[in-house]
């Protein structure tokens, strides 16, 4: 059996240096997957001239159909998928748009985008599998300033269905500017990063259910890197901002780490 990672919005930045990483260190086949097919094949060209053999599928993560066909592929050409990390995202950089449609559509690519990716795969999980959610240091609870919201995100009985609807009910403050007054961060994108570390746990505490052993899914903040997203102003070189969610998609079997938020430098951190 070959074993199989995909990594979203690999074509640049800190996806494009997970799936150089992987590519050196994993066993099994690397899936760089970009929405745009031309950005996605220069990227693997770059990469086969460093004598790396990464595959190529397209995946535009806000597009059922894309997504769909990425799974049907997968479950054709390998009856599965071991390591799954969800990075693609946005983040606005200026302020030319209103902000309830900045937050409603940095809300609906980072973190309802990513929940689709995470519904349409997930049922292709074999034991074993890693799920690394790139999430962010604003993804944290300090990032909230009402207690209500706090208690709610960190409660472990916290379900998807309404984490999703703490989502929508961020992108709806957002839109009649109560937001700050309801205890959300002032920032779309900080309140994205937070439902998709919440996430991750609901996702581990689901796994750990499952009939599939050993399922990990983990959080991590990749660290402020020199990317497209920061304007190239980040401190860490993007292979340096893979560390941490490829040492999330290599844990090794019956690892202890699940369900965890990870710093830039692989250790484990808290983001309640
Ligand atoms: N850079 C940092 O300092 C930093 C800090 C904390 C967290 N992060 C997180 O790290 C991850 C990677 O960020 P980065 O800095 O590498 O950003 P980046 O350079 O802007 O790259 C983002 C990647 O996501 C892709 N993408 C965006 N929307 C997509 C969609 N609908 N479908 C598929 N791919 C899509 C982009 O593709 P296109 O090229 O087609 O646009 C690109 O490949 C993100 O989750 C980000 O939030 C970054």
């Amino acid at each position: 059996m070959t074993r199989v990672a995909v990594v979203t919005g690999g074509n640049k930045g800190i996806g494009f240096a997970i799936v150089k990483a992987l590519c050196q260190k994993y066993d099994g086949n690397v899936y760089l997957t970009a929405r745009d097919i031309t950005r996605g094949l220069n990227a693997v060209s770059e990469l086969e001239k460093q004598n790396l053999k990464p595959k190529f599928h397209q995946l535009d993560i806000n597009d059922d159909e894309s997504v769909i066909k990425l799974r049907d592929y997968l479950k054709n050409t390998y009856g599965g998928l071991d390591v799954l990390i969800n990075n693609a995202a946005i983040a606005f950089k200026n302020d030319t748009e209103p902000f309830g449609f900045r937050a409603e559509e940095t809300i609906r690519v980072n973190y309802f985008s990513l929940h689709r990716v995470c519904t349409a795969l997930y049922p292709l999980l074999r034991p074993h599998a890693r799920v690394v959610h790139v999430s962010s240091c604003l993804g944290r609870l300090c990032n909230i300033t009402s207690d209500a919201l706090k208690q709610k995100l960190s409660n472990p009985n916290l379900t998807e269905e309404e984490l999703n609807n703490m989502m929508h009910e961020f992108v709806s403050a957002a839109k009649s500017n109560t937001h700050i007054q309801a205890g959300w961060p002032n920032s779309g994108y900080a309140a994205s990063k937070i439902g998709v570390s919440a996430l991750a746990g609901i996702h581990q505490s689901m796994f750990n259910k499952d009939s599939r052993k050993d399922i990990a899914v983990n959080s991590v903040h990749p660290g402020y890197v020199d990317t497209d997203m920061t304007s190239h102003r980040g401190t860490l070189t993007p292979d340096q901002g893979a560390i941490a969610p490829v040492y999330c998609a290599l844990l090794p079997e019956n690892t202890e780490i699940k369900g965890r938020y990870i710093w830039e430098d692989a250790t484990l951190s808290d983001w309640k």
